[in-house]
C-alpha cells in the first residue's frame, strides 16, 4: 500500500485544489478549512494521529501541502508553525498528549477536569495536569473513543475501546461517574513475547519458567489468575508464545489484546451492544463457534461470565492446552470464582458435577501478584484436580517463598497420565 507521503512525493498537489494567490487569514479560518479537506480526503488517518506520533508528523506534512496549494497565509506564522499549531488543534489530546508523549507512563487515569492520576513503572503517582472543566474532557474523550469507532454520551454514558495503537480505554462519565467525566487509558509500552522476558523482569524465577513452558508443552489446561493489573493478561500471552508453532490457535477476546507472532491462529473479538441495543456477539458465542473450527488450542483472553461453563465444557470434551484468566484473589478463590461464573450460564447442570468437571478440566493455576513496589510476580503455581474424599483441589507446587517442587500429589499424575507427567519432569531450558 502506498502511504500518504509517498502519495504526495509521488504528485504532490494533485489531490488538493490550487490557488495562484496567497490569502491572509485568521488562524481559525486556516484550521477550520484545513480541517474541512482533511477529514473530507483522510479521515482514518486523523483519528490515527490522536494516539500516534508518527502518524501526526504525516498530518503536518499533509496540512504543510494543504497551506501551499489553497495559498493560505497567517501573519507572523512560518508555515512548519502554522502546521503544526493547527495538527495540534485537529489531532493533539490537549493536556495528555504530554503523557502520550512520556513513554515511562504505562496508565493514565482521569477522574475529572481536575484529577489526573499516571502509573510510571508500576508505581501510581498524581499529576499537576488539569483539563478546563468536564465539557473540555468529554471533548477529549470523544476524540480518543473515535479512533476506535465509538462515542460516549448520555444514551451511551460509557465505552471499553481498543485503539488502533493497542492501547485500551475506558471511559464513564456522569451521571453514571460523580467525579465528572472518567478515562482510563491503559497503554503497552513494552511488549513480553516470551518466558525469558519475565524471568529477566524478575516476574518469574527461572525454574518456575521452564516447568509452566512444560506444562504449555504437555497441553495442560491452564488458568492465569490475580488481581486488576496483575499482569494476568501478559503472562497468558507469553505462555501463548510456548504453544508450538504447528498448532492452530484460536484466540477469543472482549478487546483484543494478545498477539502471538510467528504462530498460526486466528483472533476473534467480541462485540458490544450498538445503540438500539441489537447485534452483541459474546465470548461465548465466539466460543461455540471456535470449537467448529478444528482449533489444537482455545485460549479466552478473560473468563467473567456465562463463558466459563463453555470453556469447562471445551476442556472436558477433549480441548487439551486451554488457557484463560480468571480476577482472583488466589488460586482456590479462583476455582470457586469458576464454579460461580458457570453456574451463570444457567445450563441446569448441579454444583457439584459443575465442580467435578472443573477438577477435571483446569490442571494448573498461575497466580500472580502486584507488590507495593508496582512489580508483578508470579507468587504461586497449584495443581488442580480431585483428591479423594475432598472433591476439587488445589495443590500448591509453587510458592515464591519457598520454591518449586516437583513432587506432584497422586491424584494429579492419575489424572494427567504418565506421558505428560514425564514431559513436565523431563530437563528443560527456556
Ligand atoms: N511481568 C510484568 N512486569 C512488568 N510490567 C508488567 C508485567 N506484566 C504486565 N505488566 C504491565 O502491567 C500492566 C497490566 O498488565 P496486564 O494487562 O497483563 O494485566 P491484567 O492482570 O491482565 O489486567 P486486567 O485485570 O486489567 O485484565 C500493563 O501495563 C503491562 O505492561
Ligand atoms: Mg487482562
Amino acid at each position: 500500500m502506498v502511504s500518504i507521503l509517498e502519495k504526495l512525493e509521488q504528485e504532490p498537489y494533485g489531490l488538493l485544489p490550487t490557488h495562484s494567490e496567497a490569502k491572509e487569514m485568521s488562524i481559525e479560518d486556516v484550521t477550520q478549512k484545513v480541517r474541512e479537506k482533511l477529514l473530507e480526503h483522510y479521515p482514518d488517518l486523523i483519528v490515527e494521529a490522536r494516539m500516534s506520533r508518527s502518524k501526526r508528523r504525516e498530518v503536518i506534512t499533509l496540512i504543510s501541502n494543504v497551506i501551499i496549494s489553497s495559498g493560505l497565509y497567517v501573519p507572523r506564522l512560518t508555515r512548519q508553525d502554522l502546521a503544526e499549531r493547527i495538527a495540534q488543534e485537529i489531532c493533539g489530546l490537549g493536556p495528555l498528549d504530554e503523557l502520550l508523549d512520556d513513554e515511562t507512563v504505562t496508565e493514565i487515569m482521569v477522574n475529572g477536569p481536575e484529577e489526573v492520576f499516571v502509573e510510571k513503572a508500576g508505581v501510581l503517582a498524581g499529576t499537576s495536569i488539569k483539563f478546563q472543566n468536564d465539557r473540555h474532557l468529554l471533548d477529549i474523550i470523544n476524540r480518543i473513543v473515535q479512533s476506535a469507532g465509538r462515542r460516549v454520551d448520555v444514551s451511551m454514558p460509557y465505552v471499553d475501546a481498543r485503539l488502533p495503537d493497542g492501547s485500551r480505554v475506558n471511559a464513564i462519565i456522569p451521571p453514571l461517574a460523580l467525579n465528572g467525566p472518567v478515562l482510563t487509558i491503559r497503554r503497552f509500552p513494552r511488549r513480553f513475547t516470551d518466558l525469558s522476558q519475565l524471568v529477566e523482569c524478575g516476574t518469574l524465577e527461572p525454574d518456575v519458567a521452564c516447568f509452566l513452558k512444560k506444562c504449555v508443552e504437555a497441553k495442560l489446561d491452564i488458568v492465569v489468575s490475580g488481581g486488576s493489573g496483575s499482569g494476568k493478561t501478559t503472562t497468558l500471552n507469553v505462555l501463548a508464545s510456548a504453544v508450538s508453532p504447528s498448532e492452530r490457535i484460536i484466540v477469543i477476546e472482549d478487546s483484543a489484546e494478545i498477539r502471538i507472532p510467528e504462530h498460526h491462529v486466528v483472533y476473534l473479538e467480541a462485540r458490544p451492544k450498538n445503540m438500539e441495543g441489537k447485534g452483541e456477539v459474546s465470548i461465548r458465542d465466539l466460543l461455540r463457534n471456535a470449537l467448529r473450527m478444528r482449533p489444537d488450542r482455545l485460549i479466552i483472553g478473560e473468563c467473567r461470565g456465562k463463558e466459563t461453563f463453555d470453556l469447562i465444557t471445551a476442556m472436558n470434551t477433549g480441548h487439551e492446552g486451554c488457557l484463560s484468566t480468571v480476577h482472583a484473589n488466589s488460586a482456590g478463590d479462583c476455582l470457586e470464582r469458576m464454579v460461580g461464573m458457570a453456574l451463570m450460564a444457567e445450563e441446569g447442570v448441579p454444583v457439584d458435577i459443575l465442580r467435578s468437571w472443573i477438577a477435571i478440566g483446569v490442571d494448573v493455576i498461575v497466580h500472580l501478584e502486584k507488590t507495593s513496589t508496582g512489580h508483578r510476580v508470579v507468587s504461586g503455581v497449584s495443581l488442580v484436580g480431585t483428591e479423594p474424599g475432598e472433591g476439587l483441589t488445589d495443590f500448591q507446587v509453587y510458592r515464591r517463598e519457598q520454591g518449586l517442587s516437583l513432587e506432584f500429589p497422586s491424584w494429579f499424575m492419575e489424572k494427567i497420565g504418565e506421558r505428560r507427567c514425564n514431559v513436565l519432569l523431563e530437563e528443560a531450558a527456556l
